[in-house]
């Protein structure tokens, strides 16, 4: 699988995601052979650049951040065919000079009108951005080529921002070139739910309500907001991950077997799954929010929330959300489905613990703890990537004493193959035209259908409940669980 002739042009290319991610991700797909040898990069944005300086900036971001060893040969390639377009994206002289570019790439370079339109920019631009596509007459493709968008998440803010972004997005790109990224969905163990289910015949037949208790996913990051107050103050845990990783990858895990592989079957079972969910009735037992207060981490004080830069001392924004879910359908009625989140937590982990039933009858004289019986499948998405089954054993010893053990697949001793990084993946798939990895809106519509009542809910409901930064999240989160008779796995 290796790209056809193209380009890919970034809008807002000096910022973070640009220089941490997409030009180190290009690098790498073009020093593993997967671009054409005529691929070229423009990227497009106010500071006064000139080609050398954007070709400078790519070279440091690869230096720094490119997984894959430095190659002079593959940089040099890759360089003749960088270009700077200057200017604000209600300019239109510079939309003009954007369009003069292309032609000359197309000339000089090959690439055959074959572009991709990165909108790695703040929302508020979308409509200006892709409206300029439109009127300069760059989102047509000319003869059989090809032009796509891609846009970042956040993809609205509730549905009908979503749903007003999508429409004027599709106004001007057909459904089928736009290309929403998810960049949990370009990882490696992500894709490998659905091997792991529907690759093996051993998984699938316990995969639903007669021998699953419950389901736990869970993405826990030590960091804080860092330098993003401006994009996360008013958005919070539950807008930033849940409405779209979390709820990607609930949809794999619970999503009925798509008949084929392709990004049309997969869209249909997604969003079957997807229009089965629905919140518990009490939104007030069955969801928690929770913001970091100072604390410890890593053997370093660090500051809460309301302290972080550029944070209103009075924000109620959730740092940690926990919501549970119901899946109404004949596989998984009756099993819950708790998501959680969080910044500041214990460590950086995400991870989906199928959580088995007890074994109707224990013939054994054991001590019954929580958790002792409780047979689990866990798939390690991250940092630690593999699965670990945990089981009850026989203790060595005279008496017939029963302990959990784990038996674990680790990629790193199982594979010599390194996992590309997501955005490596996903680039390669936009420039493919390859959209099986990629949420489609509908998905995005109907995941904010399912969150926006929770966030009615706590807008009118109190403040987050703050949590000590370091720990597992605020107290009410282990309450929620307990209820139910469950707890959150310690991972
Ligand atoms: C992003 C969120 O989508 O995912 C961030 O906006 C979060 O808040 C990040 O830190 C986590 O990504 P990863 O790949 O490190 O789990």
């Amino acid at each position: 699988r290796i790209a056809g002739p193209s380009g890919l042009v970034i809008f807002g290319v000096t910022g973070d995601l640009s220089r941490k991610k997409l030009m180190p991700a290009v690098y790498d797909l073009s020093n593993r052979g997967l671009l054409p040898p005529g691929f070229s990069l423009v990227g497009f944005a106010r500071r006064d650049w000139a080609d050398e300086d954007f070709a400078r900036v790519v070279h440091d971001s690869v230096k720094q951040h490119a997984r894959t060893p430095f190659r002079e040969e593959v940089w040099r390639q890759l360089a003749e065919g960088m270009r700077f377009v200057q200017g604000t994206f209600d300019d239109d002289e510079a939309f003009t000079r954007l369009r003069d570019t292309i032609g000359e790439l197309d000339k000089a370079r090959g690439t055959g009108g074959n572009f991709a339109f990165y909108l790695s920019v703040p929302p508020k631009y979308f409509p200006t951005v892709v409206r300029q596509l439109k009127k300069h007459r760059l989102s047509e493709a000319p003869g059989d080529s090809w032009r796509r968008a891609v846009i970042e998440k956040p993809f609205g803010h509730d549905l009908a921002s979503a749903q007003e972004l999508n429409r004027v997005v599709h106004d001007v790109f057909p459904a089928h070139e736009v290309f929403r990224i998810d960049h949990y969905l370009g990882k490696e163990t992500v894709q490998n739910i659905l091997a792991l289910r529907f690759a093996n015949t051993m998984f699938e037949p316990l995969w639903n309500r007669s021998f699953v208790d419950h389901v736990q996913i869970t993405m826990a990051e030590d960091i804080g907001i860092g330098g993003r107050a401006g994009y996360y103050d008013g958005i919070g845990s539950a807008r930033d991950v849940i409405q779209n990783h979390l709820l990607q990858l609930l949809a794999l895990t619970a999503m009925e077997e798509p008949s084929s592989f392709d990004a049309d079957t997969l869209v249909t079972e997604k969003l079957k799954v997807l229009n089965a969910v629905n919140l518990p009735e009490d939104l007030g037992l069955h969801t928690v929010r929770g913001q970091y207060a100072a604390g410890w981490q890593g053997g370093e004080k660090v500051a809460g929330y309301l302290e972080e830069d550029g944070i209103d001392p009075a924000s109620v924004t959730d740092t940690y959300a926990a919501i549970k879910l119901e899946i109404d359908n004949r596989r998984w009625a009756g099993v819950p489905f708790y998501l959680r989140t969080g910044k500041r937590l214990g460590r950086r982990v995400t991870e989906i613990a199928v959580v088995f039933q007890r074994a109707p009858y224990s013939p054994f004289n054991t001590t019954d703890t929580q958790e002792l019986g409780r047979n689990a499948l866990v798939i390690r998405v991250q940092p630690d990537e593999g699965i670990t089954v945990r089981f009850g054993s026989k203790v060595p010893g005279t008496q017939m004493e029963i302990r959990d053990v784990t038996m674990d697949f680790a990629y790193g001793e199982s594979f010599t193959e390194s996992s590309p990084e997501a955005y490596e993946r996903l680039l390669l798939d936009l420039l493919l035209g390859d959209a099986n990895l990629f949420p489609r809106h509908q998905e995005v519509e109907r995941s904010w259908e399912i969150l926006d009542p929770v966030e009615e809910f706590w807008a009118s409901h109190g403040k987050p409940e703050p949590y000590t930064a370091g720990t597992w999240g605020p107290k009410a989160a282990d309450d929620m669980l307990a209820r139910d008779g469950r707890s959150w796995r310690r991972p």
